[in-house]
């Protein structure tokens, strides 16, 4: 389940986080790499652990804790505190799967990577090429969404970010570690929740709500882990 999230910036936010980026001193993204993605990896990350890293993180770990369609899709039991990347003309990320469990630089989180996260802060109109693609059983999808718009994918897909040819591409990515580690249950639990939230505001009142908002906590409490 691939999904997009809208608007998990808003423009101040967005603005400050781009300014920030601009003044900052960057690194080889090769730092977080695995031994296989190092081959592949071409692009810059904000340091880890330095003042713009920790300022920004903040930003959007505080959004992501306010925005309820990423609360229903992703379930998180923990989130990596965010990274910063950015792809200048010719960079990109050949295919790779991201490691399997992560840790922070300072050792204070680690996680089992259920789900992998792209936070757009660069608009569509500002570079070419950079795409995020991402492998499932359907095939390809290829994903560049506006700034400020997040997408959340199995971590165990093959993806990719293709090379940007013109401008350069500005984002923030992680992984959460799920309170429902089967993406398929996951899935379902999703589906469920959208659903009920679109009969509350389409029905209020509707008798069957009781029943399908038990059914949803009774299967969350069948299938979490904490
Ligand atoms: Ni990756």
């Amino acid at each position: 389940m691939i999904v997009h999230i809208p608007e998990v910036l808003d423009k101040i936010q967005l603005e400050h986080c781009r300014e920030a980026m601009r003044r900052a001193g960057w690194v080889d993204g090769r730092v977080t790499a695995g031994y296989r993605s190092a081959m592949v990896k071409n692009n810059l990350q904000l340091p880890e652990g330095g003042p713009e890293h920790l300022e920004l993180g903040d930003i959007v770990s505080r959004a992501l804790q306010r925005n309820p369609v990423f609360l229903s899709a992703v379930l998180p039991q923990k989130v990596f505190p965010p990274l910063f990347n950015r792809y200048g003309v010719g960079m990109g990320f050949g295919s790779h799967v991201d490691n399997a469990v992560r840790q922070s630089a300072d050792g204070s989180v680690r996680i089992r990577t259920d789900v992998s996260a792209t936070l757009f802060l660069s608009g569509p109109e500002e570079y070419d090429g950079g795409e995020l693609t991402v492998e499932d059983t359907y095939g390809c999808h290829s994903v560049k969404l506006p700034a400020g718009d997040l997408v959340v994918y199995p971590a165990d897909s093959l993806h990719e970010v293709t090379p940007v040819t013109r401008g350069e591409r500005l984002a923030s990515f992680f992984w959460v570690q799920s309170l429902v580690r089967d993406k398929a249950k996951r899935a379902l639990l999703f589906e469920l929740d959208s659903a009920i939230v679109q009969l509350t505001r389409d029905v209020p009142g509707h008798a069957a709500l009781v029943s399908l908002t038990a059914t949803y906590h009774n299967l969350l409490r069948q299938w979490a882990e904490t």
